[in-house]
């Protein structure tokens, strides 16, 4: 079977970050998003990656993730000229994916468990067309949801529902068989100007295909906003993190909880509470550092107190009593102002949110 990550899109609640960079790239706990996407793919047993790219970001992507030697598959790109919704996207890589079933596999989301039993029971049963993974949400209305029958046999699919039919919200990721082609030739573009895949699938019903659900008991992420970036970033430390002390640490330093300090960081009389990760090349001084923090590679954190962050490469923090729940995208500086204390002094670029403490 082959596997389809869609890393295209427009991004736009994500900015600024997404101005300067793909937000499938964005880190969870010091790693690209689109990296825990192909893994759980290349778990499953997929030798055969497709990715759909935007040309803004298609070549940051490439990149970043490369031809696929490093997780022993094939990755082959595939440019989307424009964000024209997922069916639109699955339509670009249609002479890669037309032959077999295939996975579709939304690069901006994460779950907590594997999909290789649910590729392995699609591979096998020929008489599906389709099979989606879906979630328990306590606010339907924000999603696209699915009503399901005893068997688990998907009867109806609303976006975004005023009066939700059920609780059960469609995690991006998807099971087709090449029919899904004829479905997305049959529908039209939506209110938004976009090839839905709901709309394909619902065709798919309508027409009396098969198609099957499974239910995601682990949990769900979709790092669309900063909130949920920083949920994913909480949620991905808590699990999986594994205390891994590879940088230097001097005496004067503490450490507790679970906490990885990468090849190259130094720690100079700073506290670091797991779960924590501490980039390559960082270099911490009189510093509090966690619980619930990714400081990514190249960072410089003097006499500061940093909780419940995600700090992207090359950042400096100095001097700053308390900063938390915040994203700071790549080489942002944030140090007192040497003019008047009660003054704030910003250079910030479009789209940034900045919130102060009275
Ligand atoms: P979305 O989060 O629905 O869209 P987006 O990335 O454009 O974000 P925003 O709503 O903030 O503007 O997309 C889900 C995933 O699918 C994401 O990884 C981007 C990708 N995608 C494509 O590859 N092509 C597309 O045409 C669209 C709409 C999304």
């Amino acid at each position: 079977m082959k596997a389809l990550v869609l890393s295209g899109g427009a991004g736009t609640r994500l900015r600024p970050l997404t101005y300067t960079g793909a937000k499938q790239l964005v880190p969870v706990a010091n790693k690209p998003i689109l990296f825990y996407v192909i893994e759980n793919i290349v778990a499953a047993g997929i030798r055969d990656i497709g990715i759909v790219i935007a040309p803004e970001t298609g070549k940051e992507v490439k990149d970043r993730v490369g031809d696929g030697s490093r997780w022993g598959v094939d990755i082959n790109y595939f440019l989307q000229e424009k964000p024209l919704g997922l069916a639109h996207a699955v339509l670009v890589a249609k002479d890669y994916l037309e032959e077999g079933p295939f996975l579709m596999y939304l690069g901006d989301n994460l779950i907590g468990s594997r999909v290789t039993t649910e590729v392995k029971e699609f591979a096998n049963r020929e008489d599906l067309a389709a099979s989606i993974f879906l979630k328990q949400v306590p606010n339907p209305k924000s999603f696209g949801v699915a009503v399901i029958d005893e068997d688990g046999r998907v009867i109806d699919l609303v976006e975004k529902p005023e009066v939700p039919p059920s609780d059960l919200a469609l995690v991006g990721i998807y099971l087709f068989r090449p029919v899904i082609f004829d479905a997305i030739a049959n529908i039209k573009p939506s209110k938004r100007g976009e090839l839905e895949i709901t709309d394909a699938i619902s065709w798919l019903i309508k027409n009396g295909y098969n198609v099957q659900s499974h239910r995601v008991e682990s949990w769900w992420l979709d790092t669309g906003k900063k909130d949920d970036l920083l949920l994913a970033n909480d949620t991905v430390m808590d699990e999986w993190l594994q205390t891994d002390i590879r940088g230097v640490v001097d005496s004067g330093s503490r450490i507790t909880g679970r906490v990885v300090v990468e090849e190259g960081a130094h720690l100079e009389q700073s506290v670091v509470r797991g779960p924590a990760i501490i980039g390559a090349g960082s270099h911490l001084v009189k510093a509090t550092i966690g619980p619930f923090t990714a400081i990514g590679p190249d960072v410089r954190i003097e006499q500061s107190t940093v909780e419940h962050c995600v700090i992207m490469e090359g950042c400096v923090i100095q001097n700053i009593p308390r900063l938390e729940h915040s994203v700071l995208g790549r080489r942002v500086h944030v140090r007192p102002t040497p003019r008047n204390q009660e003054s704030l002094c910003l250079m910030v670029g479009d789209d940034c949110v900045v919130e102060i403490g009275r």
